[in-house]
C-alpha cells in the first residue's frame, strides 16, 4: 500500500482509547493489612494499587459502603531507603553540602549544593520539560505538590545527573537573584513500597499525612471524610480493604503465536493489545514472570498490506519497538512475523517467527 495512504489511515485511526486493565474489589470485612493482603493475594491479585489518578477515580468507585472510614490498601513502609529521582532514574551523582543529608527526604539546592529538608516545607521548584528545558517554577509549594505540578505542566522535577547539569540548574537560580534561597530539586527517598513491588511513583496523601502519628503508622489506607486521600494507619488496626485483580495474566508455556492466540482465546481472553503506555508499564511488570526471553503480544504483521495491527482489531498507534524492530517492510518470504515483548532489559517490542515458541500474555475483558 502507498506510504502516505498509510500515514493518513493512522492518523484517522489512532483516537485515544483508555480502557482499565485493573480492576478493584472493595471487601468489606474488617481485617488488619497482613491479613488482608493474605485474602487479596489468595481471591485476587494483591492489595490495590495505585498508579495514577484514573486509577484512584477507579477504586473510589468500587466502594459500595460510604460509612467506612479507613480502607486498607497496597502501600506499606519498608526499610528500603535510597535516594531516587523523581523521574525514576537511580541517583549515581549526588553532591551533598558537607555535613548533609540529615534525616529527611526531600531534597533542595542552596547555592549549587544539595540538602535535604521535610518535603512538606513550601519551595521554589524547577521543573524540566522535555520540549522546553528546565522551567522555574516561580510559586512555592511542598515537594510533592511540585511534583504534581511538574508532572501536569511539565515532564517531571528536574533530574541533575552530573556536574555539568548541577552548574546548569546553579545558573537558572542565581539568574533569578535566589542565590540565597532553597530550591526543590527532583530528589527524594521513600521508603514506602507497593505489596505487589509495583515501582508506581504515584501519590495521593491527605495535606499533613503521613504523620507516623504515635510512631508506628507503617501502613496505608484511604479515607472517605476526605474524598478517599490517603493517611497512614497502625497496621494492626481492623479495616475493610482494597483488592486488585490484574487483567493480564502471562502463561508460561511455550506455544507459537496461533496457539497462543488459540489458547487466551478459548479460555475467554485474549492476547494483550498494549495500545497506551499505561498498558505496556502494566505489562512490563507482570512480564518479569516469564521464562523466555521474549512473551508474545498480541501483535500482527500482514504482507499483504504492509502493516502492523492488534489482534484487538486496533491500529498500532503507540509504539515501543526496539531499533531495527517493527518496520512495515518485514521479511515476508520466509515466514510470518509477530510481535512479542522482552521480558528482561529494556522491554521493547520485537518482531519474531509467528512458529516461535514463547511464553505469552493473556488479557482478561
Ligand atoms: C515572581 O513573580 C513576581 C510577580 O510577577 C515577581 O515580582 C518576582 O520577581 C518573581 N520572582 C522570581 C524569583 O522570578
Ligand atoms: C499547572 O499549572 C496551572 C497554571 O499555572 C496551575 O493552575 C495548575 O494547578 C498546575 N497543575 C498542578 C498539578 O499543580
Ligand atoms: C529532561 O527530560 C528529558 C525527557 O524525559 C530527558 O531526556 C532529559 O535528560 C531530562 N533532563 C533533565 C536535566 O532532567
Ligand atoms: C514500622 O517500620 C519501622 C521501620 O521499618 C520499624 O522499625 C517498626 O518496627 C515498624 N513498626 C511496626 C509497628 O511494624
Ligand atoms: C520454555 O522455554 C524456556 C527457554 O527456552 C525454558 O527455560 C522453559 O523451561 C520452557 N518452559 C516449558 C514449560 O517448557
Ligand atoms: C530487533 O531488536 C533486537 C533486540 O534489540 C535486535 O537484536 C534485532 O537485531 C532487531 N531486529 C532487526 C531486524 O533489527
Amino acid at each position: 500500500m502507498d506510504r502516505t495512504l498509510n500515514v493518513i489511515l493512522l492518523i484517522a485511526l489512532c483516537s485515544v482509547s483508555e480502557c482499565v486493565q485493573r480492576q478493584y474489589h472493595f471487601i468489606n470485612e474488617k481485617k488488619t493489612w497482613t491479613e488482608a493482603q493474605r485474602y487479596c493475594r489468595e481471591k485476587y491479585t494483591d492489595l490495590a494499587t495505585v498508579d495514577n489518578m484514573n486509577d484512584m477515580n477507579e477504586l473510589n468507585k468500587s466502594v459500595n459502603d460510604g460509612s467506612v472510614k479507613e480502607i486498607w490498601i497496597g502501600l506499606q513502609k519498608t526499610d528500603r531507603n535510597e535516594w531516587q529521582w523523581s523521574s525514576g532514574e537511580p541517583a549515581l551523582y549526588l553532591n551533598w553540602e558537607p555535613g548533609q543529608p540529615e534525616n529527611t527526604y526531600c531534597v533542595m539546592m542552596l547555592k549549587g549544593t544539595w540538602h535535604d529538608l521535610p518535603c512538606g516545607d513550601n519551595r521554589y521548584f524547577i521543573c524540566n520539560n522535555t520540549n522546553t528545558g528546565l522551567v522555574f517554577v516561580n510559586q512555592t509549594m511542598s515537594w510533592r505538590d511540585a511534583q504534581s505540578y511538574c508532572r501536569q505542566n511539565h515532564t517531571d522535577l528536574v533530574s541533575v545527573r552530573n556536574q555539568d547539569e548541577n552548574q546548569q540548574v546553579e545558573k537558572i537560580i542565581s539568574d533569578r537573584q535566589l542565590s540565597e534561597s532553597d530550591v526543590w530539586i527532583g530528589l527524594f527517598r521513600d521508603s514506602w513500597q507497593w505489596s505487589d513491588q509495583s515501582d508506581s511513583s504515584f501519590t495521593f496523601w491527605k495535606s499533613g499525612e503521613p504523620n507516623n502519628h504515635g510512631g508506628h503508622e507503617n501502613c496505608t489506607a484511604v479515607s472517605q471524610d476526605v474524598q478517599g486521600q490517603w493517611i497512614d494507619s497502625s497496621c494492626n488496626n481492623q479495616n475493610s480493604f482494597l483488592c486488585y485483580e490484574d487483567k493480564l495474566i502471562v502463561i508460561r508455556e511455550n506455544l507459537t503465536w496461533s496457539e497462543a492466540l488459540r489458547y487466551c482465546r478459548q479460555n475467554q481472553m485474549d492476547l494483550v493489545s498494549v495500545h497506551s503506555e499505561e498498558i505496556q508499564r502494566r505489562v512490563m511488570n507482570v512480564v518479569k514472570q516469564a521464562s523466555t526471553a521474549a512473551v508474545w503480544l498480541g501483535l500482527r504483521h500482514s504482507c499483504t498490506v504492509g502493516i502492523w495491527f492488534w489482534v484487538s482489531g486496533e491500529t498500532v498507534c503507540y509504539q515501543n519497538w526496539a531499533p531495527g524492530n517493527g518496520t512495515s517492510e518485514e521479511d515476508c518470504e520466509h515466514a510470518v512475523r509477530s510481535g512479542a515483548v522482552q521480558s528482561g532489559g529494556n522491554q521493547r517490542w520485537i518482531s519474531h517467527r509467528e512458529h516461535d515458541k514463547l511464553n505469552f500474555i493473556c488479557s482478561r475483558y
